[in-house]
């Protein structure tokens, strides 16, 4: 039986809409059953509807610092559509630690960083302030604290000298489209398992599995 994912969002999707195209394919062990926004002008809600993808909205601002009234209308919306597995996907909200603990394990988030350097906001800026040669995405369980959890997967690229953080974003984010529909197929199909802060999964590294940067001759 398919794993059955609401993609959460808040802006423009473009995870979300990897995630869907993903999911078409026959075997995958996951389909998207509803994507809800907190945000109603989200851009990507017209692309999930042009998918095929049921939609709903449930805006977080009318509940202001209420997250618990907000989280109980998004539980019984999640209900509703019989929901085993969360992919945040650009969900620019912060959840209660009570529902974080209740998804404990089927709750996924995606960072542009290699976690745990660089959580938060703008992320490129500080990979590039810092001076790192490398950087990436990673797909993690979502825990209470922001931008951490039991990592499921991590893409890199490598930095280069004349990047901004808008040409470091549109590399990194292709990797995310890569790599976010590998990680709900890994944890969709039983395929990762926790043990306390380190995810194990059933998956081997690359075969090339190594990236230097900057390449010297
Ligand atoms: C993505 O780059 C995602 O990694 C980031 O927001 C963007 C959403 O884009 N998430 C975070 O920074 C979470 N802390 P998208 O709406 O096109 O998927």
């Amino acid at each position: 039986m398919k794993r059955r994912v609401a993609i959460l969002i808040s802006g423009r999707g473009s995870n979300m809409t990897a995630l869907v195209e993903a999911a078409k394919a026959e075997g995958y062990p996951a389909e998207i059953a509803v994507v809800i926004s907190n945000k109603a002008a989200a851009e990507g809600l017209a692309k999930a509807r042009a998918a095929g993808i049921p939609t709903l909205v449930i805006e977080s601002k009318p509940f202001g610092q209420d997250r618990v009234a907000f989280e109980a209308k998004l539980q019984s919306a999640l209900d509703d559509n019989r929901i085993d597995l969360i992919c945040l996907g650009g969900f620019m909200r912060l959840f209660t630690a009570d529902f974080v603990q209740r998804w404990q394990g089927r709750m996924l988030n995606i960072h542009p960083s290699l976690l745990p350097s660089f959580r938060g906001l703008d992320p490129h800026g500080q990979a590039l302030r810092a001076g790192v040669k490398i950087s990436g995405a990673t797909v993690h369980f979502v825990i209470p604290e922001t931008d951490a959890g039991p990592i499921i997967i991590q893409g890199a690229v490598a930095i280069r000298d004349d990047d901004t953080a808008e040409t470091l974003a549109a590399r990194v984010l292709e990797i995310e489209h890569r790599i976010y529909p590998d990680a709900l197929r890994l944890v969709a199909s039983g395929g990762t398992r926790v043990d306390g802060e380190i995810c194990k999964t059933a998956a081997n590294a690359s075969p090339d599995d190594s990236l230097i940067s900057p390449s010297v001759i």
